[in-house]
């Protein structure tokens, strides 16, 4: 585990001159200003900056810097089951930019096309002022959104297709959703740091590969982050790409850090899951739950004992885990962004970390954390 602190502090550092910087150019920018007041946002919004942004630590992916918690985009389109209205989740992402969040999280398969046209609406009247991450790597446009394609001309089509719908001509962290075994890797590096040198993208990401695959990515375009699934459900990249990261100064970007609800507290042991994304996941079984809900109830412990919400104590553990870390927790409601955004004024000392992390390593969780096919595209 790393020092966090250092990090924060020069951090903090940043941040302040980040501030200026960004609080001269709200000055030097007032059609900027006049899209956020046409968009109903309030001043604060991109006027108070400084004031805006203290309110969240910031974070470094490699290059990137991005605030410590960011908005998953994923279960506004339904994907953990429910009908969300466009309006209230433009709403939605609005409210978590007001709290501070710079780092939205997206994919071209999302909806499909849906979150990232979401995004784009609600983000665009204070575009440069936050980083969005989006993905490449289905066949979405040949309407198989299942197969992988990370041949050069679809990733090419494909940005062109984000920068659309996001309505804005560059990406600022650009992911292979999953990694292509038909395209070898310095081929996908190639086209991306190509739409680099164009000005389309900024920074590079690769989703769920392994250590190898990273490797050999970074030898042709730096990585700036990782996103995988990582959370107190799901360590596994702790063995697995951990020391590549840590050498190679690569960021992680954990998704699902709540375990999709069930570390927040919004799954319990008689929970049934129907058309949605956890009722063919193995963790989620009723024979899984029973056994899986000893991690929630040692999670509820110790948020009373801290005196904070599940959310917040399971968001705060994985922050806690390194300073290179920025999870992406996904809602659809603004009462649960509210909550979770809390997490980063958790602090859990390294004496709480050994005892939390002692108490878990004795929990046998059951249940693999993804269906046989989506395991056969991750990269191992
Ligand atoms: N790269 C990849 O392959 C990949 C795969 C999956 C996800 N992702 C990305 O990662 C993001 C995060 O993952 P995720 O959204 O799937 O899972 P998650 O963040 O682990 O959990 C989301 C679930 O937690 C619930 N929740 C959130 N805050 C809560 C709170 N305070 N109290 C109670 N329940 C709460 C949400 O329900 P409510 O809506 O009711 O709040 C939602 O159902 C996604 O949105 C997406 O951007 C990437």
């Amino acid at each position: 585990m790393d020092t966090a602190k250092d990090t924060l502090l020069s951090g903090r550092r940043r941040f302040l001159a980040g501030s200026l910087a960004l609080g001269a150019a709200a000055l030097l920018s007032p059609a900027m200003n006049g899209a956020a007041r046409a968009a109903g946002m309030t001043p604060d919004a991109t006027n108070g900056e400084g004031e805006r942004e203290s309110r969240m630590e910031r974070r470094r992916l490699g290059g990137l810097e991005v605030s410590a918690i960011g908005l998953g985009c994923l279960p506004m389109v339904g994907y953990y089951g429910g009908k969300y209205e466009k309006k209230d989740m433009i709403a939605l992402i609005r409210r978590a930019f007001d709290k501070g969040v710079t780092f939205f999280d997206t994919a071209e398969v999302y909806g499909p096309y849906i979150s990232e046209e979401w995004v784009g609406e609600a983000l665009a009247p204070v575009r440069n002022q936050v980083r969005i991450g989006t993905k490449f790597g289905f066949g979405v446009e040949e309407g198989r959104p299942k197969a992988l394609n990370s041949r050069p001309e679809h990733i090419r089509r494909a940005v062109e297709g984000s920068l659309r719908r996001l309505r804005t001509d560059h990406i600022d962290l650009l992911y292979q959703h999953r990694v292509d075994p038909q395209v070898p890797m310095e081929d996908v590096a190639g086209t991306v740091k190509d739409l680099v040198q164009e000005g389309k993208v900024l920074h590079f990401g690769l989703s769920e590969a392994s250590a190898a695959s990273i490797r050999r990515a970074h030898a042709v375009l730096p990585v700036s982050a990782v996103q995988s699934e990582y959370s107190l459900l799901w360590r596994e990249p702790e063995t697995k790409i951990f020391p590549t990261l840590r050498e190679l100064g690569i960021g992680l970007v954990p998704y699902c850090p709540l375990g999709r609800g069930l570390l927040a507290g919004a799954v319990n042991e008689r929970s049934r899951f129907v058309d949605e994304r956890r009722a063919t996941l193995p963790q989620f079984t009723p024979e899984a739950l029973k056994r899986n809900m000893a991690l929630p109830n040692l999670i509820r412990d110790w948020a009373r004992r801290k005196n904070c919400t599940m959310a917040q104590f399971s968001l705060a553990w994985l922050l806690a885990q390194a300073p290179w870390i920025a999870p992406i927790p996904g809602t659809t409601n603004p009462a649960h962004l509210d909550d979770f955004l809390g997490a980063t004024a958790v602090s859990l000392s390294p004496e709480e970390l050994r005892e939390f992390t002692a108490a878990c390593s004795r929990i046998r969780l059951v249940g693999h954390r993804a269906d046989a096919f989506t395991e056969s595209q991750i990269d191992k």
